[in-house]
């Protein structure tokens, strides 16, 4: 573990972005060096959302585990990141782990997990508050409130996520049984402990060794218990990444210690590069950022070798309609256009069109198919490109990166229920692409290294002539 200099690492990062390499995002969140993953400590606070996040500033591995800071107020403008918890003690020597924050008196308070190894390598996890302090720009840390698993469950056990339950402070936590099943704990505040309810059971049978970064939330009457499993099997459609990210809705009973009535497992995403999503809620907008990124597959990912590694996703708000979670950029990042750029899209029966986007984009797209029942969507960098291939007769959208010298290849298959119309929004960093189709009804996050300096271009493609295509594009302003 590096011995960390706080003062040292936020003057380095008060010089910015050495915009030196075209693989740098312009406008999502990432570090000038280090590499960064889970959104951590997400809560609103005194007219600003603050975002923290794992960070390792001493390199491109996953260790030295601490958390960076930063805050907006729109989404476009952010605060010059901080270095804000590090390891300092016997407890969190081994990582600052992953958790949420939260207002309490009006200061702005944050739970994390303390990560630490023994000389034999045993893993100690406890669960320890902390005060963010704006003058020091760091949290300052507090007691600690969960000393460990409780009996049949393993050192795994961490991120703990806290909410609301009936005017009740409660928390959820990714755990494993000692058998090696992964679920959710549930912890409530009792005067002066936090007492250990038990599992919050659910029907999900064989559902991976490990859950992490559990979040609980509340729409109207229906509970969502997000989670990342690993250790799930790929499927036709579903679950094609390493690990997953996703949710069950239903009932959350305390009671019970159970998710009542709930639906099946979905993905929140279904790029090559989401994991570890938090939520932070405020004004009911339950707004979701995820690391743009995946444990375990380093190799996908050539910045490594530049001194930085990952992202962070667009804010996305969430809304949940029969059951399924719908996703869609803040309304905020409207104003990351540049007015004077829109551009209008329209061609009618035709099955081939063309055109080029700007350096940084934000794209929508609605084509009517009409009798086509094929119809690609093509990102073009020279000789390179990442394809979304529709079939209307299958409803399954397969997104292509074998075109793509660097980064993953492969391709992620998933279920689109599109009629008439396949709608997509897109925007196009330097680095990554976002995309929200039938209006958020499913997402997909990716990461591209273009290997060549090259504006993109779109090609779209039908078997036959599309009854119509519409669309609109902007060029969008960089935030660093
Ligand atoms: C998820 C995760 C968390 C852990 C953190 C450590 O990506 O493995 O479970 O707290 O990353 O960086």
């Amino acid at each position: 573990m590096e011995n960390f200099d706080k003062r040292a690492i936020d003057a380095k990062l008060a010089e910015g972005f050495p915009f030196t390499h075209r693989w740098h995002n312009r406008f999502h969140l990432e570090m000038p060096f280090g590499l960064i993953n889970d959104p951590n400590g997400m809560t609103y606070h005194n007219g600003a959302y603050h975002i923290f996040y794992q960070w390792n500033p001493y390199g491109c591995a996953h260790k030295n585990k601490s958390w960076a800071h930063t805050k907006t107020r729109d989404f476009c403008t952010y605060q010059i990141p901080q270095l804000a918890l590090w390891p300092t003690d016997e407890h969190d020597k081994d990582g600052c782990y992953s958790g949420c924050g939260t207002e309490e008196d009006g200061h702005l308070r944050v739970l994390y997990t303390c990560n630490a190894k023994d000389e034999a390598g045993n893993r100690s996890s406890v669960q320890r508050f902390g005060t963010y302090t704006k003058a020091a720009g760091a949290v300052k840390k507090e007691e600690i409130i969960i000393d460990g698993p409780p009996a049949g469950f393993t050192a795994h056990f961490r991120d703990p996520y806290l909410f609301d339950w009936r005017g009740v402070r409660h928390l959820v936590i990714g755990a494993q049984t000692e058998d090696e099943r992964g679920c959710v704990l549930v912890y409530h505040e009792a005067p002066m402990r936090w007492e250990c309810l038990g599992e919050l059971r659910t029907q999900l049978k064989d559902f991976g060794y490990m859950w992490e970064c559990p979040n609980l939330l509340s729409f109207g009457d229906y509970d969502v218990l997000v989670f990342c499993p690993q250790g799930v099997a790929a499927r036709a459609y579903d679950r094609q990444n390493v690990y997953q990210a996703g949710y069950i809705a239903g009932h959350a009973s305390m009671d019970a210690m159970e998710m009542l009535m709930h639906g099946r497992f979905k993905e929140l995403d279904h790029g090559f590069d989401f994991y570890a999503p938090q939520i932070l809620t405020h004004e009911g907008r339950h707004i979701l950022i995820g690391w743009m990124g995946m444990p375990d597959r380093e190799e996908d990912y050539p910045t490594r070798e530049e001194g930085w590694m990952h992202s962070l996703t667009l804010p996305r708000v969430l809304t949940l309609r029969q059951g399924h979670i719908f996703s869609e950029p803040v309304r905020e990042l409207k104003a990351l256009r540049h007015r004077d750029t829109e551009r209008a899209l329209e061609a009618e029966g035709e099955s081939e069109f063309s055109t080029t986007l700007y350096d940084l984009t934000e794209l929508i797209l609605d084509l009517t198919m009409g009798d086509a029942y094929s119809v690609s969507v093509e990102l073009v960098f020279g000789l390179e490109k990442l394809v979304f291939r529709y079939n209307r007769l299958e409803q399954v959208m397969t997104i292509d990166r074998t075109g793509m010298k660097l980064g993953g290849r492969g391709t992620r298959v998933f279920k689109l229920y599109a009629e008439e119309t396949l709608s997509m929004r897109m925007y196009v960093d330097h680095g990554a692409v976002e995309v929200f189709f039938q209006h958020g009804e499913e997402a997909a996050t990716i990461a591209l290294f273009p290997e060549k300096n090259i504006r993109p271009a779109l090609r779209v493609f039908s078997d036959v002539d599309l009854k119509q295509l519409s669309g609109v594009l902007w060029e969008l302003e960089p935030f660093h």
